[in-house]
């Protein structure tokens, strides 16, 4: 088999990037190790930056997402029972869109199939090989065969623990990591979310998260230990726990009922550069990982996507390489500003194990500084909609 751009991991970021690809007639092929009824069954990220609202629109996918996402104008910060209000509409004229990872992804494969690209679902083994000359390939075992697809570029799509990264040698990678001491339970349940807005939570037992998906699916989460499991949690364990670390207005008004999704993530911060090496190029979790306070996952591999796409544009309409060239030093600019907003915001709303008093008194002057601030709630504001590309 031959393509232009052979993409491996059919996540957001591959899907995305094939049908920005396939609009300007560069030919993909998409190879992904699980089913797609497994892609889509994954819950993920919630929250939309409109720069990944225009490309989904660039990518012809926007309708469903036009009709059924909800605009969101800013966001409330609790502290215990205090709440203030981050107004992202008037502070930057901007927005965010709630509509979920899984939607996303939903409408990219049925514009794929529409558009007659190939997927391979069920793909094992997949290597890159010849990265470092102007032939690379992919090798990959499907149906009991080994296959080969020649191409032109890879693009390693293929999340945290693909991997393409690995093909970076050694001695040319660079990666940069951190963990935190806690990880977030989160629980989807289909009952109206508590408040029109996301609640970012910070409170003496921990951090919590009041999101949503539609009028009538909720998404919470509370941080929680490493060591936990999604069955130390019985649904009413979380429902007590979430009610104690919100307003109380909020607590009293909170709709529960059984969870139809529960699962732990750990947070990290990671960052791999280079992000190009020879003719592969990394995008999205493949490279880097953001904690999920201030939703940026989703966002920055869109990001990543943006530049990838018009730098694989001029290469083969304009037989210009530059962006080819730049696209690993453009991308990462962009992604530690996104890393460092994740790790204040992060940093800001945990109650850390090792927390000392006067750690404590400095995130709580810190959050009345955020509430009292303009130019903070401005800052604060900027990020979270988005940088610009
Ligand atoms: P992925 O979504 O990881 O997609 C990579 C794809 O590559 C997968 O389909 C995978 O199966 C495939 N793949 C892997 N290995 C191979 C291989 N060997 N061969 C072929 N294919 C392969 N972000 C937020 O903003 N908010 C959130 O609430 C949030 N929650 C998250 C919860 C979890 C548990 C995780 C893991 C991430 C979460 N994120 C969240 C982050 C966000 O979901 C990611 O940033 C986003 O999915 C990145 O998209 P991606 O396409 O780069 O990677
Ligand atoms: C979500 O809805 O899953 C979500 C929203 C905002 C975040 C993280 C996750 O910061």
């Amino acid at each position: 088999m031959r393509t232009q751009v052979a993409i491996v991991g059919g996540g957001p970021s591959g899907l995305l990037l094939g049908q920005l690809l396939h609009r300007a007639g560069i030919d993909t092929v998409v190879l992904e190790r699980r089913s797609r009824d497994y892609v889509l069954s994954r819950v993920r990220a919630g929250v939309l930056e409109t720069g990944l609202v225009d490309l989904m629109h660039e990518a012809g996918v926007g309708e469903r997402m036009d009709r059924e996402g909800f605009i969101h104008d800013g966001t409330l910060i609790a502290n215990g029972d205090e709440q203030f209000r981050i107004d992202f509409h008037r502070l930057t004229g901007r927005h965010v869109m709630v509509y979920g990872q899984t939607e996303v992804t939903r409408d990219l494969y049925e514009a794929r199939d529409a558009a007659g690209a190939l997927t391979l679902h069920d793909c094992r083994g997949v290597k890159p090989h010849d990265l470092d000359t102007a032939a690379p390939f992919v090798t990959f075992l499907r149906d009991g065969a080994v296959h080969r697809l020649d191409c032109d570029f890879v693009a390693g799509c293929d999340g945290y623990h693909g991997p393409c990264r690995q093909e970076i040698p050694t001695e040319v990678r660079r990666e940069y990591e951190k963990t935190y001491p806690f990880g977030w339970l989160g629980v989807l349940s289909e009952t109206p979310p508590v408040s029109d807005e996301l609640i970012y939570a910070n409170s003496a037992r921990g951090f919590a998260l009041c999101s949503m998906r539609n009028a009538t699916l909720s998404r919470y989460y509370i941080q929680c230990d490493l060591s936990d499991s999604p069955d130390d949690w019985t649904d009413d364990m979380f429902w007590e726990e979430l009610k104690r670390r919100i307003p109380a207005e909020a607590a009293e008004r909170l709709e529960t009922g059984p969870s139809i999704e529960k699962s732990i993530a750990p947070l990290r911060s990671f960052v791999c550069e280079p992000m190009r090496w020879g003719r592969l190029f990394l995008c999205g979790d493949a490279a880097h990982i953001v904690p999920p306070t201030g939703a940026k996952g989703l966002n920055t591999a869109a990001s990543d996507v943006h530049y990838l796409s018009n730098a694989l544009k001029r290469f083969y309409h304009d037989r210009d390489d530059e962006g080819l060239e730049r696209y690993s030093e453009t991308a990462l600019a962009r992604i530690w500003k996104t890393e460092r907003f994740s790790w204040w915001f992060s940093s800001l709303m945990h109650r850390y194990p090792d927390q000392s008093a006067f750690d404590l008194r400095i995130q709580q002057a810190e959050l009345a500084f955020l509430r009292d601030n303009e130019a903070a709630q401005k800052a604060m504001a900027e990020s979270y909609v988005g940088l610009p590309y």
